[in-house]
């Protein structure tokens, strides 16, 4: 549950959400995406509703068609209206991006588990979103996955897209993201720019949480 959540979010950068189990981290990305609905509130888009094309969103287990990779990378194509020719070409092109143009017509339930995030970020990828939310996209991945999931993740905003996502790696949290959000129980406890964050975080609820979650102890300036 969500409990006044009020986000500003603008035009650029990758804003990672951190917060304890249960603390609402998915409920909010998926209310963002249109996927379930808030109790209550609005969600403002460029003074309007939420689009209907313009946000995709990766989950932490995408689900894979039992088709080939190029068809499943252009699953999110179909809305956009374009050609045939063009969603194929668009699709096999952001499978190179991804370094999987040489698995293209292999079966996705054949890949390995960094493989299929892959493959699902290229699926988010293609459509061009403007917002790409990521829940937990490297849970399951072993540091050298999570590295390449990562590389993209930047690619993917070069490439001029708005990105929220949720981790519970502090470290990929430091390494990628341009702002924090700590949420705790439904509620935003804290939000600043990552440097700050991480050396400086100023409720007592983000301390325990950063020095809970990391193999070493730390010690704040209070
Ligand atoms: N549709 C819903 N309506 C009301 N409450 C919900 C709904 N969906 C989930 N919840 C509750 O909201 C809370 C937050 O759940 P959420 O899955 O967003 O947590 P999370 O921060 O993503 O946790 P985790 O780190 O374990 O993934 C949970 O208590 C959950 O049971
Ligand atoms: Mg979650």
């Amino acid at each position: 549950m969500l409990c006044g959540v009020d986000l500003d979010i603008d035009a650029e950068g990758i804003t990672v959400i951190i917060g304890p189990n249960g603390a609402g981290k998915t409920v909010l990305l998926r209310v963002l995406a249109g996927l379930q609905a808030p109790d209550g509130g609005v969600i403002d888009w460029h003074g309007d509703g939420l689009p209907a094309a313009g946000i995709a969103m990766v989950f932490q287990h995408p689900v894979l068609l039992r088709s080939s990779v190029l068809h499943n990378a252009g699953l999110g194509l179909a809305p956009l209206g374009l050609s045939c020719a063009e969603a194929r070409r668009r699709a096999l092109q952001t499978l190179e991006r991804v370094g999987l143009a040489d698995r293209a017509s292999d079966s996705a339930r054949r890949l390995s588990g960094g493989e299929r995030q892959r493959l699902a970020l290229a699926r988010a990828w293609a459509m061009r979103p403007q917002l790409l939310l990521l829940d937990e996209p490297t849970a399951a991945l072993d540091p050298s996955a999570t590295e390449a999931v990562e590389r993209i993740v930047r690619e993917i905003r070069t490439d001029g897209a708005r990105i929220l996502m949720t981790t519970h790696n502090l470290g990929q949290a430091m390494r990628i993201s341009d702002d924090v959000v700590f949420l705790d129980r439904g509620r935003v406890i804290e939000r600043a720019p990552s440097s700050r964050f991480f050396a400086r975080p100023q409720s007592a609820e983000a301390k325990l949480f950063i020095q809970g979650e990391l193999p070493w102890r730390v010690a704040f300036d209070s």
